[in-house]
This record gives C-alpha cells, sequence and structure tokens, in this order.
C-alpha cells in the first residue's frame, strides 16, 4: 500500500527523530530552559527497525535520522545498523558533527552515504555564539573527514540577519574550496522563532541573493520534485536555498516525521502527533489514512512547538 494524499501526493520520506536532546544551543531551536524527555521514553533499536520495517510496507523508501542531535544517543551505531538491513532506498544522517568524526569508520559499514552537516559560522566567536560550542574546529574536521571518506556531505546554513548574513560569500568560497554544497536556509517560524525573534533576524532568500549576486553568477540547477531546496552552480561552489517562508516547497512535499517516543507528525507545523508506539500494521495503516490528509497543502504560518522535538 502507498500514501498518497488528497492532493496526490506521495509520502515516500521519513524524518525519524531519535532524540530530543542536543548538546548544541542553537537559538532558533532551542529555548533558553529546554525540557527533554526521559531516555526510557525513546524507542528501542528493537523498536525503531520495527517501526522502519512496518513503515515500508506503506510506501516509505527513504529515511534521514535527525534529532535534536541524533549521534547524542549511546546506541545510535546499533540503530544504523539495524536500519542499514532493511531495503531501504537511503539512509542518511542529520547532525551538528560534534561526535561525528570518531563514528565515520562504522558509519562507513552502514547504508548512510549522505550527512547534512548544520554549520551555520566559518567564524570562531560566532559560531560559538550561535551553537553554545566552541567547537568549529571539531566540526570542521569531521565535515572533511567524512568528504574523504567518501560520505556525501551538505552544509546547512540558517541565516539570521545581524548575526551570521555578513558571512555569505564566505559560505560560497568554503563551498567552492572544498567542494561541498552548502544550502542557505531562510529561519523558519519555528517554537522560539515563532513570535518576534524572527522578525529581527529573518533574512531573506532575495537578500541572500542580492549579496552572492553583487559577486557571483547563479545558474540554476535541476532539483527533485520533492526537493526543499533550489539549486544553482556558482563558478565551481553549489549552494542551495531552502526558502520555506517566501518561496515555500509544500505542494511537492513527501515527508513524514515521526519523533523519538513514535509520534507521528503530518508536517513540521503540526504540533499534534499519532503514536504509532506498539501498534500492528491495521492499526497504523488507519492512523496513516488520517494523518495523510492532515498534510497542509501550503505553509501554516507559524508553530510554537519547539524544533529539537522532531528535528531539521
Ligand atoms: N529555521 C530554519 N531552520 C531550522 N532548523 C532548525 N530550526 C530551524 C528554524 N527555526 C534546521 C537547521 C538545523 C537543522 C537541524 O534544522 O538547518 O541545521
Ligand atoms: Fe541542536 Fe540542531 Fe537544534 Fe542546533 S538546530 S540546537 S544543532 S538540534
Amino acid at each position: 500500500m502507498t500514501l498518497i494524499d488528497q492532493h496526490g501526493r506521495r509520502l515516500k520520506k521519513l524524518r525519524l527523530s531519535l532524540i530530543d536532546a542536543c548538546n548544541m544551543r542553537c537559538p532558533y531551536c532551542m529555548p533558553e530552559k529546554p525540557v527533554f524527555m526521559k531516555k526510557d521514553q525513546w524507542l528501542s533499536v528493537k523498536e525503531v527497525e520495527d517501526l522502519v520495517s512496518k513503515l515500508l510496507s506503506f510506501g516509505i523508501e527513504e529515511v534521514r535520522l535527525t534529532g535534536g542531535e541524533p549521534l547524542l544517543r549511546p546506541d545510535f551505531l546499533e540503530i544504523a545498523q539495524a536500519l542499514s538491513l532493511l531495503p531501504l532506498k537511503s539512509l542518511s544522517l542529520t547532525t551538528n558533527a560534534v561526535h561525528l568524526s570518531q563514528l565515520l569508520i562504522d558509519l562507513k559499514k552502514t547504508k548512510i552515504r549522505k550527512i547534512n552537516i548544520s554549520l551555520d559560522s566559518l567564524q570562531r566567536d560566532m559560531f560559538k555564539r550561535l551553537s553554545g560550542l566552541d567547537e568549529l574546529e571539531t566540526v570542521l574536521e569531521a565535515i572533511f573527514r567524512a568528504q574523504e571518506l567518501g560520505f556525501e556531505v551538505k552544509i546547512n546554513c540558517v541565516v539570521m540577519r545581524g548575526l551570521n548574513h555578513t558571512e555569505l560569500l564566505d559560505f560560497v568560497k568554503f563551498s567552492s574550496t572544498h567542494q561541498i554544497p552548502v544550502r542557505f536556509l531562510e529561519l523558519m517560524k519555528i517554537g522560539v522563532m515563532a513570535r518576534e525573534s524572527a522578525h529581527q533576524y529573518f533574512f531573506s532568500q532575495q537578500e541572500m541573493k542580492e549579496i552572492i549576486l553583487s559577486q557571483h553568477t547563479l545558474t540554476l540547477l535541476k532539483s527533485e520534485q520533492d526537493s526543499t531546496s533550489t539549486n544553482f552552480k556558482v563558478g565551481s561552489a553549489r549552494i542551495g536555498f531552502i526558502a520555506s517562508e517566501t518561496d515555500e516547497f509544500c505542494s511537492g512535499c513527501s515527508r513524514l516525521r515521526v519523533d523519538a517516543t513514535g509520534k507521528v507528525y503530518p508536517c513540521l507545523f503540526k504540533d499534534q502527533g499519532v503514536s504509532l508506539r506498539g501498534k500492528d500494521l491495521e492499526e497504523i495503516s488507519q492512523i496513516l489514512n488520517i494523518i495523510k490528509d492532515e498534510k497542509p497543502i501550503t505553509r501554516l504560518p507559524s508553530v510554537e512547538r519547539v524544533m529539537h522535538m522532531i528535528g531539521g
């Protein structure tokens, strides 16, 4: 059975959050005093494996592991290994890369090929201010190491006015020097950013392009229909824009989201999830049939739910 919603969108990608905790404190994601779930609320390795294998029978083909910070789970490797045995088209990872380096050799033996790394600044002070950790070097090392080992690495950079927007051209240069695609994200109105601060820091795709166009030419590249980013070649750099506020991509969305406790959400902007934990195929089928039609077709204005619950 495949999941096709009332607008004809086929759901085939799963964003699976393994943990809501994180070692970073990115201002757009973490509230000042985050409250994390208890470890015993996380799906176990077995439960993750079991749930994903059931979701395969509904047409899920690709899984991206996310968090919070997924590598903070002590059993992360076991999860990656277990999921690697399932007939998935792709298994990928989103991480802040602080704990990535030491795992890479083992990850090479799993199905994970694509790694998206969050990196909002190339300057030590700004990196520290934005993430709360003085780990720029560690992250850069992990990025280069992953690339050397043959992983497909992409960088995600959330652009914020007055904070890191002055680094756009540095990131373009970084992309061309290291041959790593960089995607610039508009700040989304989610969680801590759902209210006033979003306006203060918001930096639009249009503004980003203007800065880059002042020095470079952008050549549009072809993207998948359900891609969140519009991608360009800029000299030998590859850059993309994820403009969820000014150029939404909901109409092509093929994603389902599951949090670390096994609750499924139709959309990042929906704060009500339904638990799939311990459910059999028939029950899951009923839940997914309802959930899929709750997927909005255009961007909902904002959501107060904390982002670290469900990942990027
Ligand atoms: N706006 C844009 N991107 C966000 N992310 C998290 N919160 C937001 C937000 N409010 C994305 C970032 C981060 C990833 C884990 O999730 O890209 O790197
Ligand atoms: Fe951690 Fe990612 Fe949230 Fe930053 S965006 S605090 S790295 S979960």
